[in-house]
């Protein structure tokens, strides 16, 4: 498996993945794919961020972080993150969360932020946002939204998050 940057040829491959990723998911309305295109399109987009997972030349998985805000100041937004149901279980997701650390770390991004279980974050060194004092944009996912602390993370980053705004309609 590799995990490297997303290329232009891979849009139509890492549409596939996400619509199969989330299908039949209780926790899903099946926005996600479009998500991904209408992330792609806006200016919170970070090409180094959209990474994908290859095995023999195919695309098995993906994750992408954008342009967020945490009162007005900025972060990222983890999300979507796909691994293709006959790939899952294999450590592809784990391989794309942590090239996604790491270059979000490089890069000097202080915080990265997501809404998802925390049972399965925690291993990247997730906690839940509320420790941080970043509030999610809707109360009611105070459960399930995480924040992971980089390098350049400074404890006065706090206060209310925003995703980049195709977030707000998906
Ligand atoms: C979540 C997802 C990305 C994980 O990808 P993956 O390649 O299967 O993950 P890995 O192989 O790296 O890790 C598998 C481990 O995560 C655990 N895991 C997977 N999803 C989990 C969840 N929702 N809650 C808790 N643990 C979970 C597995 O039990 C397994 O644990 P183990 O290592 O102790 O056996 C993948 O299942 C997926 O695409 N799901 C549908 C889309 C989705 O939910 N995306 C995330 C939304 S925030």
């Amino acid at each position: 498996m590799l995990i490297r940057r997303e290329r232009s040829d891979d849009v139509d491959a890492i549409r596939t993945v996400t619509a199969r990723a989330f299908d039949g998911r209780p926790y899903s309305n099946g926005s996600e794919a479009p998500l991904v295109d209408a992330l792609r399109a806006d200016r919170g987009w970070i090409p180094a961020l959209s990474m994908v997972a290859e095995v023999g030349g195919a695309v098995v998985g993906h994750v992408v972080c954008t342009r967020a805000t945490i009162s007005g100041q900025p972060a990222l937004g983890l999300g979507p993150l796909s691994v293709d149901p006959a790939w899952q279980q294999r450590g592809v997701g784990s391989a794309l969360v942590h090239a996604m650390l790491g270059g979000a770390d490089a890069l000097g991004e202080p915080v990265v932020v997501l809404l998802g279980d925390p049972a399965y974050y925690h291993r990247f060194g997730f906690q839940l946002a509320a420790e941080y004092g970043i509030d999610p944009p809707v109360p009611q996912w105070a459960p399930n939204f995480q924040a992971r602390a980089l390098s350049t993370y400074r404890p006065d980053l706090r206060g209310p998050f925003e995703y980049a705004a195709p977030f707000q309609d998906s």
